[in-house]
């Protein structure tokens, strides 16, 4: 008889014995202490195969030190981070193929070329020479692949460093600040690209300052503040948790907007503004007791929602939590 050792799987079983995939990234309670510093304070969240997560907080949020803690490149003081259902700390040595990560100060080594730099980690990760090639391609990169870095611009070293962090195709990519630097166009692409490796159902955490760049791109955003967990949600599922309004403007106004039973206690001044909540409400009244022919709905952006939720702690200068 065969001996059957007990191994702890990474996949849970649901209540119908079929094998659950576990999200792609989890972090359960993580906290992180730099000395006596509290960097993060009690931080949860779980990001799934083929979802983005926005980043988002003041300098000195905590951000960067939560991708390393993905990452494992440090382990949290307490709590758990998982990536694919394993500890990322004990097994980021394995995890470097799956992973992606472009850090916030990307440096390279200034005398090596970009060939030779995407050469050097495409050896690591087990990538071919042609994938090599045409990433530099795609990246605008073809044409200077053989000069040593020393000469390339800010934004073409950016450009190498997000080559380099999609490079394995990966099954989560962690990028810090990934647009400081770029152009509109390579913004534009790389979000381009972000949105294929999604498809293919990589993680993506992005941590970012651009919230317009990345608002029509993430399907939930975590606000960190001062270490903690400040809001976490989709843009609708934050904009709903904020105080912010949303409008309806009109081309030509139908005079029963003012006059609804329903209707009327939302019009000011020419606009309807009510809670993201109500949306559906309105337009419904909108539509079968009005004439209206062109109104234009206007959502909180993601920038307003940001200030709105981080409200005085925002303003007030970093202290420890
Ligand atoms: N190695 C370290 N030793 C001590 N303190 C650190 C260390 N790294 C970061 N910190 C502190 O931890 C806090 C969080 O830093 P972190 O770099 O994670 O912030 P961030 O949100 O990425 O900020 P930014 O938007 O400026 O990049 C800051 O107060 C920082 O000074
Ligand atoms: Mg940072």
């Amino acid at each position: 008889m065969g001996q059957y050792t007990a191994v702890n799987l990474p996949f849970e079983q649901d209540n119908t014995g079929s094998m659950m995939v576990p999200p792609s990234i989890k972090l359960t309670d993580v906290s992180l202490k730099y000395n006596d510093f509290t960097a993060l304070n009690n931080v949860s969240f779980e990001v799934k195969a083929g979802q983005t997560m926005a980043l988002l907080g003041h300098n000195g949020a905590g951000k960067s030190s939560l991708i390393k803690v993905i990452l494992g490149l440090i382990s949290p003081t307490s709590g758990n981070a998982e990536v694919m259902g394993q500890s990322a700390y004990a097994n980021h040595q394995q995890n470097r193929v799956d992973i992606g990560y472009l850090p916030e100060d990307v440096s390279f080594y200034d005398k090596l070329s970009g060939r030779e730099v995407l050469s050097y980690f495409g050896a690591l990760k087990g990538v071919s020479q042609s994938r090599i090639e045409s990433l530099l391609e795609e990246f605008g990169l073809g044409y200077a692949q053989h000069r040593q870095l020393k000469t390339y611009s800010k934004g073409m070293k950016q450009r190498l460093g997000v080559a380099q962090a999609i490079l394995s195709e990966p099954k989560i990519l962690l990028l810090d600040e990934p647009t400081v630097g770029l152009d509109p166009l390579a913004s534009q692409f790389l979000y381009g690209k972000i949105n294929q490796l999604k498809q293919a159902g990589c993680a993506v955490v992005i941590s970012t300052h651009e919230l317009s760049l990345v608002e029509s791109h993430l399907d939930i955003a975590l606000i960190m503040a001062k270490g903690k967990r400040q809001a976490l949600g989709s843009c609708s599922e934050l904009s709903k948790a904020s105080a912010l309004k949303v409008t309806i403007s009109f081309n030509e106004l139908d005079e029963r907007v003012k006059t609804n039973a329903y209707l009327q206690s939302f019009y000011q001044d020419g606009l309807l503004q009510f809670e993201s909540a109500r949306k559906a409400d309105i337009v419904k009244h909108l539509v079968s007791q009005c004439q209206i022919f062109d109104f234009e709905i206007k959502e909180p952006r993601l920038e307003d929602i940001y200030h709105d939720l981080m409200g005085q702690s925002l303003r007030s200068p970093v202290e420890q939590p």
